[in-house]
């Protein structure tokens, strides 16, 4: 049977912390808008105890897209941000207060000037005081991957008997690797479902060894029910878990891992062009599914292949995440399959095999001169060409 996971789209919290991401109050509802329009389970609307102007849009988000989408925001484990967050997501139908503390020795020790088991108890103090504001709480073990085991699952079964209902294992520093990430997943799964099995267990990786997608993925295959992700992979440092891409592998895999999730697939496109504009951080060309040359197919072989039959160099087609078709860059490399395509598409015919012949010469021209060959560089080669001959 088919497993349900929760995504949560945190590009408005981890996302919106990149230096030159910053957004307007309103900017960042229109962007919460289009979440609701992808079908996103949970937004991180941001980090209230931050700025008045954090807490103003984490409100505006809850008032205005929290009747369907259950909001969030972050808080560290202290009353103060605990209250900020409570006061913002409010109005939300399915408000869920996001505690964060560290759990890794550098962490406790380096952040915090307090014992292992004081910090734990921070942590706990923390869940109980939120439980008495909100129903659902996640708690996040930052830097869980560089975490002592046992440590890490003593502070996961105190949160959980002081209320938590989700728990989050991050990824902090991108330091994990998919075996291991993995294993650590099952384990903790394991001894969850024990425990209390209505917790939910939820990871957020960061990508700064290219790793993100590849953790969250093997962290699904290990038990976890719950996704933090952004979109474009937006992020401190390297970024953090793309959306589109755990969707994408989710949707093509679906027989490898046998889950899904409510996003409508079809949005993809537009929610990620939607970022570049607000933010003006583009999209790397080669980013699997959003980036520009993610359909685009420029090599003669591809292109007669693919012309033959769409499947046989495309393992998703551009429709499913909302982009318009593929597309076949005409390029030196582009053999006559793909250009006679371009020609008959501009209107005209192409039955003269002898005239055929020359202007695909013609175009071979061209395209040695030119990096790339476009549609008004066809269609003037083939008007040019066919009144000259008149
Ligand atoms: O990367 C991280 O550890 C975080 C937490 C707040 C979940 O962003
Ligand atoms: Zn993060």
């Amino acid at each position: 049977m088919s497993r349900k996971i929760i995504v949560l789209d945190t590009t408005l919290r981890d996302g919106e912390q990149v230096p030159g991401a910053k957004l307007n109050v309103q900017q960042k509802v229109e962007f919460a808008q289009q979440l609701k329009r992808l079908q996103v389970d949970i937004i991180e609307a941001g980090f209230p105890a931050s700025s008045a102007g954090d807490f103003q849009a984490v409100q505006e988000i809850a008032r205005s897209v929290g009747d369907t989408v259950s909001i969030t925001a972050l808080a560290r484990a202290v009353k103060g941000d605990i209250d900020a967050v409570y006061e913002s997501i409010k109005l939300a139908q399915n408000p869920l207060i996001h505690i964060v503390l560290g759990t890794s020795d550098i962490h406790v020790e380096k952040k915090f000037s307090r014992s292992k088991d004081a910090v734990m108890e921070m942590g706990v103090e923390a869940v109980k005081y939120a439980k008495t504001l909100l129903p659902n709480v996640q708690y996040s073990t930052e830097d869980a991957s560089r975490s002592e085991f046992e440590y890490l699952w003593k502070t996961i079964e105190a949160v959980i008997k002081a209320g938590a209902t989700m728990i989050n294992v991050p990824d902090t520093v991108g330091y994990a690797v998919p075996d291991e990430f993995g294993e650590m997943i099952r384990k903790l799964n394991e001894r969850m479902k024990n425990l209390n099995p209505d917790v939910i267990l939820s990871v957020h990786c960061h990508n700064d060894l290219g790793l993100a997608t590849a953790n969250t993925l093997s962290a699904i295959k290990n038990g976890a029910d719950k996704v933090e992700v952004t979109i474009n992979g937006l992020g401190e440092r390297a970024g953090n878990t793309s959306l589109e891409e755990v969707i994408m592998a989710l949707k093509v895999r679906e027989n490898s891992f046998h889950c899904h999730t409510n996003i409508k697939s079809t949005e993809l496109l537009r929610t990620s062009r939607l970022l570049t504009y607000l933010t003006g951080l583009d999209v790397q060309v080669n980013k699997a599914i959003t980036g520009d040359n993610a359909f685009a197919h420029s090599s003669g072989i591809h292109q007669d292949g693919l012309l033959k039959d769409k499947q046989v160099y495309e393992i998703m087609s551009p429709e499913e995440v909302g982009a318009e078709s593929m597309e076949l860059i005409l390029t030196a490399r582009s053999g006559r399959h793909a250009f006679k395509n371009a020609v008959e598409k501009l209107g005209f015919d192409t039955s003269d095999a002898a005239e055929f012949e020359v202007l695909f010469d013609k175009f071979l021209t061209l395209a040695d001169s030119k990096k790339e060959v476009y549609d008004h560089d066809v269609f003037y080669l083939v008007t040019n060409h066919r009144t000259l001959d008149v």
